[in-house]
């Protein structure tokens, strides 16, 4: 088949026919059909997840479930009785059958051999090596590392102070800098990388329209043959860097060395969560202490409130704002039956807010007791394998930009990602003020 034929058999499959029948489906107010074609969902999630919540502990869509119930999404998340969803299975036989015959050479996240799309045995055998490498010890390490990287970009910002995209210049690079320095990506590649990102950033979603599933496809591909080479190189040429020691692991495992393929979606998976998903996190808690000054000067007097700021960042504007499951057997949850090979849309955004767990769930409560109780990290056997290192970025990374600027205030409204399963801010312009001197200097 020829290659732009493929191409465009591939997305009505895969996302043109979802994007028709879902525009169908959210007129008649469906909320599957909402969650993929309605704007007005994107704009403003809290709203739809409250309307949600109005309607039941799991809601039947037409296709799916979904929950924002803080105690069923954290039990299905650990249930042996639901597994990961992969794209396709569970689309009519018809669509599946063109899937098949056009599906693009391309390492994707949500399909096989990436780690958030496999179970036992493969998900333990990637896990435990990335584990292996990604210790506790390896991470707090890093926590001076992450601390280094912050000054100097802050250094930077002061040198031209003035109105600045604090996304651009600082809430992307500091992650992308940080897990590039990891994994052993040359600094000239980091532009690449974030610009693969920033494209790519809706591979997640599903219902895209031709345009933007070009533009992802073209992020995707590109991230795929720059990853492939960078591989190649350090197999070649080891270095000190832990993507050098994933490689020399995976090739001493006990159960036989990864293919390259398998390497391919553990490493690009490691790099592309490392920074994708914490952008955002700083992004979002940027945005919701500047628009919450009286938090700003609590935080000034009292720094050790900066983690559960941090927890409470997470639990009010989750950076990954669902999951899904797929039922392994006919399940009972809350008195409704959830046959085998139904799917449940886990709201990790909406059981954040349950009022059941978090009293007044909508209030920025930076003392908040229970606020690390959010499920922005997932859970069970898909707990984020980098959650102490998204929140030692969150800490540092939020801390040392108010302690360098505190009299930073936004200058416009801000434009938020085109993108629905991750949330955060594209731009956001800053007025700086004038800079504090840096931590330690
Ligand atoms: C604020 C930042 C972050 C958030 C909100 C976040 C969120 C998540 C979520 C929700 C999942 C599980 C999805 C599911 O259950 O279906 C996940 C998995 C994962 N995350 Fe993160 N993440 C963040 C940062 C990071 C960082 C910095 C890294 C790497 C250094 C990372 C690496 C991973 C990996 C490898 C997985 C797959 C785990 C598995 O399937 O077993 N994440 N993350």
């Amino acid at each position: 088949m020829a290659g732009a034929i493929r191409k465009r058999m591939q997305w009505l499959a895969l996302h043109g026919v979802i994007r028709g029948m879902s525009k169908l489906l959210a007129r008649r107010g469906d909320p599957q059909g909402r969650l993929i074609a309605d704007p007005a969902v994107r704009t403003d999630p809290v709203a739809f997840t409250d309307e949600l919540r109005a309607q039941g502990p799991i809601v039947k869509c037409r296709a799916v479930y979904i929950t924002v119930d803080h105690k069923i999404a954290n039990d299905l998340l650990r249930s042996e009785d639901f597994h990961v969803l992969v794209m396709g299975p569970s689309l009519p036989k018809s669509l599946q059958w063109v899937i098949d015959r056009t599906k693009p050479d391309l390492l994707h996240p949500l399909q096989p051999p990436s780690m958030l799309s496999v179970e036992p045995p493969e998900h333990t055998r990637y896990r435990k090596l990335v584990s292996s490498v990604f210790t506790t010890r390896a991470v707090a390490a890093l926590r001076d590392r992450v601390q280094g990287t912050a000054n100097a970009l802050l250094d930077d910002l002061a040198d031209d102070a003035g109105t600045v995209d604090v996304v651009g210049r600082y809430c992307s690079q500091l992650p992308v800098t940080v897990i590039g320095d990891i994994l052993g990506v040359p600094d000239d590649a980091r532009p690449r990388i974030l610009e693969f990102g920033e494209l790519g950033a809706a591979s997640l979603d599903i219902g895209l329209s031709w345009r933007h599933y070009r533009q992802v496809y073209s992020a995707v591909e590109g991230f795929n043959v720059w990853l492939s080479d960078h591989l190649h190189q350090l197999r070649r040429n080891p270095g000190d860097d832990l993507m050098s020691q994933l490689i020399q692991t995976s090739e001493e495992s006990e159960r036989g060395p990864l293919t390259h393929e398998e390497l391919l979606a553990t490493a690009g998976l490691v790099l592309a969560a490392g920074f994708e998903t914490t952008v955002n996190l700083l992004g979002n808690g940027i945005r919701m202490l500047l628009d919450t000054p009286e938090h700003l000067e609590t935080l000034a007097a009292r720094p050790e409130l900066w983690p559960t700021a941090v927890e409470e960042i997470l639990r009010l504007d989750s950076p990954v704002q669902l999951s899904a499951r797929m039922a392994s057997r006919d399940t009972d949850i809350a008195g409704t039956i959830v046959r085998r090979g139904e799917g449940v849309i886990i709201y990790l955004a909406g059981a954040n807010r349950d009022p059941k767990v978090f009293t007044d769930p909508h209030r920025f409560d930076i003392e908040r007791e229970n606020a690390g109780k959010h499920l922005s990290f997932s859970g069970g056997r898909h707990f984020c394998l980098g959650a102490a290192l998204a929140r030692a970025e969150g800490e540092v990374g939020l801390r040392t930009f108010f302690e360098r600027f505190p009299d930073a205030r936004l200058a416009g409204g801000g434009s938020r990602r085109d993108t629905r399963v991750l949330r955060g801010w594209s731009s956001l312009p800053i007025t700086l003020g004038s800079a504090r001197t840096a931590v330690g200097s």
